[in-house]
């Protein structure tokens, strides 16, 4: 009897999904392999010798900073992807994080977290400490002459002096690693460079 009444149910079901013809969902993900994330926490330590002795405690505190605020989970080869290569800590990542929505726009614009060590060609070595602590407070990206759209910057527009000078000279006081990160690409344009996404989703009332 039991076994029955459920034979029914499901003629009932396939009759109506038969009335009803609904469209194969499109799979967002189609194309895309999916990679796990991670965050970097450890700052690299600073080179001795690097910075004169009574800035010892800004340095630390520098490096204190850099480690609480993740500098290093966009800024390290590998971190974005769960394999963060030390070796290169925050030298930059060739993971890119998109800043414009892959699931709506097929070919998104990407930007890569540049190279934050002192080396003179491919990091911050030439850049001058106001030039750095306008990228940092307020989004003006050196390098694409227009506001950085990924990096949190807003949330540290209120940092103080103190703390954005510190941040300053751990940053110089860390090993230079020469190592350029990939230019930037524009939406529409095809990259086989990987990439992350961070978005926030709900799902719309008349769907
Ligand atoms: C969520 C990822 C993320 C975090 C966290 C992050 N950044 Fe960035 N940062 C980026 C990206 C991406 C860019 C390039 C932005 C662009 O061109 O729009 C960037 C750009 C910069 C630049 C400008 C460098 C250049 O060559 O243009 C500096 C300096 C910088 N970040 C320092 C830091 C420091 C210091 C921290 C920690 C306090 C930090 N970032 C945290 C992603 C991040």
């Amino acid at each position: 009897m039991k076994i029955r009444s459920m034979t029914l149910a499901c003629a009932f079901l396939a009759s109506c999904a038969a009335d009803t013809p609904v469209e194969p969902a499109q799979d967002p993900m189609q194309g895309y392999e999916e990679v796990a994330a991670t965050t970097v926490l450890n700052a690299p330590e600073p080179i001795p010798g690097s910075f004169a002795p009574e800035n010892l405690f800004q340095v630390k505190r520098g490096e204190y900073l850099v480690e609480l605020l993740g500098c290093g989970s966009c800024h390290t080869d590998g971190a974005l992807e769960g394999v963060p290569n030390f070796d290169r800590a925050l030298a930059g990542s060739s993971i890119g994080i998109a800043f414009s929505n892959p699931m709506g726009d097929r070919r998104p614009g990407i930007v890569f977290p540049p190279n934050l060590t002192p080396d003179q060609e491919t990091g911050l070595g030439s850049w001058s400490d106001q030039q750095i602590a306008d990228a940092l407070r307020l989004g003006a990206g050196r390098h694409t002459g227009r506001r950085i759209v990924i990096m949190p910057w807003q949330g540290y527009n209120k940092m103080t002096d103190d703390d954005v000078a510190a941040i300053v000279a751990y940053l110089r006081s860390i090993k230079p690693v020469r190592h350029t990160v990939p230019e930037e690409v524009l939406p529409g344009r095809s990259t086989d460079k990987p990439f992350v996404y961070f978005g926030v989703y709900r799902t719309r009332d008349n769907d």
